[in-house]
């Protein structure tokens, strides 16, 4: 890791109540250029609204947003994306009747100098963004709703990356597929990391995200139990941060870690 990379990102201190229930509690979580971070813990923890908050879709209640070391103000998704921020849901919200090329420019179409469709240019770079990411997908004149899993996710992170995201959010991504699709996002994932952009994957279960993460953040009752790199705790560790809320020696413990009466 460069020590001198500011992070992409950094969000500090973030809270956010629903009515009584504190759905996130002083969580604070980082991300650097071309690294992995996987945020784990059961359903409910907190992972999906802490992540919302950055995608611009809930206002938090109090904490700061930095963007490139720099604070940002992100009260919607058009903010969010101006940052270039993108998340991918896991219902991917594709417009299944249209083609790839026609996903990727959803109302953001490449016009001609006479005000129609340029489907010429909007195909060609279609092309350009599949290629890079996944080379084998041919299946350009298809509707989306014809392709697999995989083939679907990537068409989903094209479209995120099209406008130059920095910063990707996936959301349990692997959830609905097969081991094979599974693995193919895997490579996707492996491919915007050389790219550069960071990527907060989020998912209940570790043996989806372990392999893939450079490091982990767990939490647990909307609190942050630790962060960890990968390379430092074992899984079994990293369940017991989930599961008991326990923070192993190699781990930067969090308010959520559990403290051992003396
Ligand atoms: N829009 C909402 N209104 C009320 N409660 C919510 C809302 N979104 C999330 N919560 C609550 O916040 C807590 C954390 O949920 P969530 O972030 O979805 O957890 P995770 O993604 O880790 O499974 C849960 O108790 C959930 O019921
Ligand atoms: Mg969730």
């Amino acid at each position: 890791m460069d020590n001198h990379a500011a992070p992409l990102v950094e969000m500090r201190d973030i809270s956010i109540a629903f009515g009584g229930i504190r759905a996130v509690d002083g969580a604070s979580i980082d991300l650097y250029p071309g690294e992995v971070v996987a945020l784990l813990g059961h359903n409910g923890a907190g992972k999906s609204t802490l992540i919302k908050i950055l995608s611009g879709a809930y206002k938090r209640d109090a904490g700061t947003i930095l963007v490139n070391g720099e604070e940002a103000s992100i009260a919607n998704p058009r903010d969010a994306k101006k940052y270039g921020i993108e998340t991918i849901y896991q219902t991917l919200a594709l417009a299944d009747n249209v083609d790839a090329a026609a996903n990727l420019f959803l109302g953001r179409e490449i016009m001609t100098p006479f005000g129609t469709l340029d489907d010429a240019a909007m195909e060609a770079k279609a092309r350009e963004v599949m290629g890079r990411l996944n080379p084998r997908f041919q299946r350009f004149k298809e509707p989306v709703v014809k392709l697999s899993g995989g083939q679907r996710q990537s068409v989903a992170i094209a479209r995120a990356i099209l406008f130059d995201a920095r910063i990707l959010i996936m959301d349990e991504p692997t959830a609905a597929l097969g081991p094979q699709e599974t693995a193919q996002v895997s490579e996707l994932v492996m491919q915007l990391k050389k790219e550069g952009i960071g990527i907060f994957l989020i998912s209940h279960d570790i043996h989806d995200v372990f392999d893939l993460a450079d490091r982990v953040c767990v939490m647990k009752n909307g609190r942050v139990v630790g962060t960890a790199r990968t390379s430092d705790v074992t899984q079994d560790e990293v369940l017991g941060m989930i599961i008991l809320g326990k923070c192993p020696p190699g781990a930067v413990p969090g308010p959520g870690a559990m403290t051992l009466a003396a």
